[in-house]
């Protein structure tokens, strides 16, 4: 799907479908009323009918309004006038996209100006109405063979602006949502793929498409690489699976190369079995998005490159299996890790903690300038947060301050928990250096205080995204988060 953006005047608008919104009382907005005015009043006589529901998002379609040059105009609700905030926005697009995804035109209309959340701004505006309507239109059909839904006829999409002339930054709004959504259906669809297709062969030889199109540098380590470094903790997950495992290292360089890079980290489990400490039969089909993580590291660089923004970035991403087997790794095994701390594994199912302590080793050698590992990794993450807010963890207030507003910013938000030394007891082992789990209470934040055992010499932080990396039940996919927040993190710090 296209997106442009330019100014029009709402009645001159030669489209499949004019979309005007429209604030309680059936009150239009800007370029509503402009439009009403060339059609002699015939949107506001259409509305004293009554058909627009209040709530923002509702929607009404009007064909062929004399006086205007678009075939069909779409009125959206917007809610309360002075209420319209970053929620009435989101429902307002989503109501959008939807009522547009149903009809044959084949363009659209949208007035930007209408949408402008007070201490917002028009490019905010601008780039989330894009990633709104981009999410509403992303489908993954590749593997039905009967197409349910009809082909979605709508292939651009203008988003016009009334009065205020159209500043740079409104463009450049533009054209890094539209890389940002690429990279958003890239984490989704991957995340979608099933466990069979989706392997760490598959994810690496998805780096390597990646770096062929946007001419990244790319490094596979193979199980042999990762002996010789010593990544005992990567290697023990691995061990009870006939998938090879895979270290992939993906370099974007958009400054200068002394610049030193933002490192991401992505865990990239591609099915998580539990191991030998195997997780219960129901819903275990979902440990498949268990690679989110590796997901959004790959969309959020192939977002930055696509946008060629001016910043380094080194994904590195650890992928493998969790799976039982004859030669899989024991509950009570000690294994050593690649920064030389050794690990009593008391449950096998903490595995992620298990391939990112090896990977963050790993990433120091890139020099960073801060780090951030991204990872499905606890179920208590759920139930701390449930599925609106990413788990955020940090080394450094600042770092965290960052992602936090980057968060805020791109509604892809995050809630800081703590990872005070005083967690750390219950990592307690008596047979090595530590333990991989450390009970029940607070689970998420033990598992953060594991991998920042690793992390000391490097400004770090962890995001938990074991509630937000996909929805269950009927709408049950992956939903790509949280590339919009490391894009919009990456664009601000670098
Ligand atoms: N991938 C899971 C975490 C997870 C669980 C994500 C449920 C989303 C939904 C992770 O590898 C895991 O199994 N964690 C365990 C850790 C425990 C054994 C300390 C968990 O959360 O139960
Ligand atoms: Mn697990
Ligand atoms: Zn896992």
């Amino acid at each position: 799907m296209q997106f442009s953006i330019r100014t029009l005047a709402p009645e001159k608008a030669k489209t499949g479908c004019l979309v005007l919104g429209v604030h309680a009382g059936n009150s239009l907005a800007r370029a509503g009323q402009l439009a009403d005015r060339a059609a002699g009043g015939a949107l506001r006589r259409a509305l004293a009918q009554g058909d627009l529901a209040a709530k923002a998002g509702s929607t009404l379609l009007l064909h062929r309004v004399a006086g205007l040059a678009a075939e069909r105009v779409l009125l959206v609700s917007l809610g309360e006038r002075g209420k319209f905030d970053v929620g009435a926005f989101r429902e307002a697009v989503r109501g959008t996209a939807t009522a547009l995804k149903g009809l044959g035109a084949k363009d659209a209309v949208l007035y930007a100006t209408d949408l402008a959340v007070a201490s917002r701004g028009l490019p905010w505006a601008v780039r989330n109405a894009v990633l709104g309507v981009r999410d509403a239109c992303y489908r993954f059909e590749q593997l039905k063979t009967q197409k349910k839904a009809p082909e979605l006829k709508l292939a651009s999409v203008t988003l016009a602006v009334t009065g205020a002339p159209l500043t740079a930054q409104a463009q450049a709004a533009l054209k890094e949502a539209a890389a940002t959504a690429d990279g958003t259906d890239l984490a989704r669809t991957l995340g979608n793929l099933p466990p069979n297709v989706c392997t760490p062969s598959y994810l690496a030889d998805e780096a390597r498409k990646l770096a062929r199109q946007f001419k990244l540098e790319v490094r596979v380590l193979e199980r042999a690489d990762m002996e010789k470094l010593g990544m005992g903790a990567l290697l023990s997950v691995t061990a009870g699976s006939r998938q090879p495992p895979k270290l992939i290292v993906l370099r974007y360089g958009g400054a200068a190369k002394k610049k030193r890079p933002l490192v991401l980290v992505g865990k990239g489990i591609t099915f998580d079995t539990g191991g030998i400490s195997l997780k219960p039969a129901a819903e275990m089909d979902e440990m498949k998005y268990d690679m989110s993580g590796a997901g959004s590291v790959l969309g959020a660089i192939r977002a930055l490159a696509g946008m060629r923004a001016p910043v380094n970035v080194v994904g590195v991403i650890p992928t493998c299996e969790n799976m039982p087997g004859g030669a899989a790794t024991r509950p009570g095994d000690v294994v050593s890790t690649l920064s030389g701390q050794t690990v009593e594994i008391l449950n096998t199912d903490a595995e992620g903690r298990l391939i990112l302590c090896d990977a963050l080793s790993y990433a120091a050698r890139f020099d960073p300038a801060a780090v951030i590992d991204i990872a499905t990794l606890t179920g208590a993450c759920v139930i701390a947060l449930g599925h609106v807010a990413s788990g955020l963890f940090a080394n450094d207030q600042r770092l965290a301050d960052a992602l936090r507003a980057a968060g805020d910013d791109a509604w892809d938000r995050v809630w800081q928990m703590p990872v005070w030394e005083d967690y750390q007891e219950q990592l307690r082992s008596n047979f090595a250096d530590m333990a991989n789990i450390g009970g029940r209470p607070a689970g998420s934040v033990t598992a953060a205080c594991f991998l920042a055992r690793f992390t000391r010499k490097m400004r770090w932080a962890h995001l938990d995204i074991a509630g937000t990396a996909w929805r269950s039940g009927r709408e049950k996919g992956s939903t790509g988060r949280p590339v919009p927040l490391l894009v919009r993190y990456a664009l601000r710090a670098h």
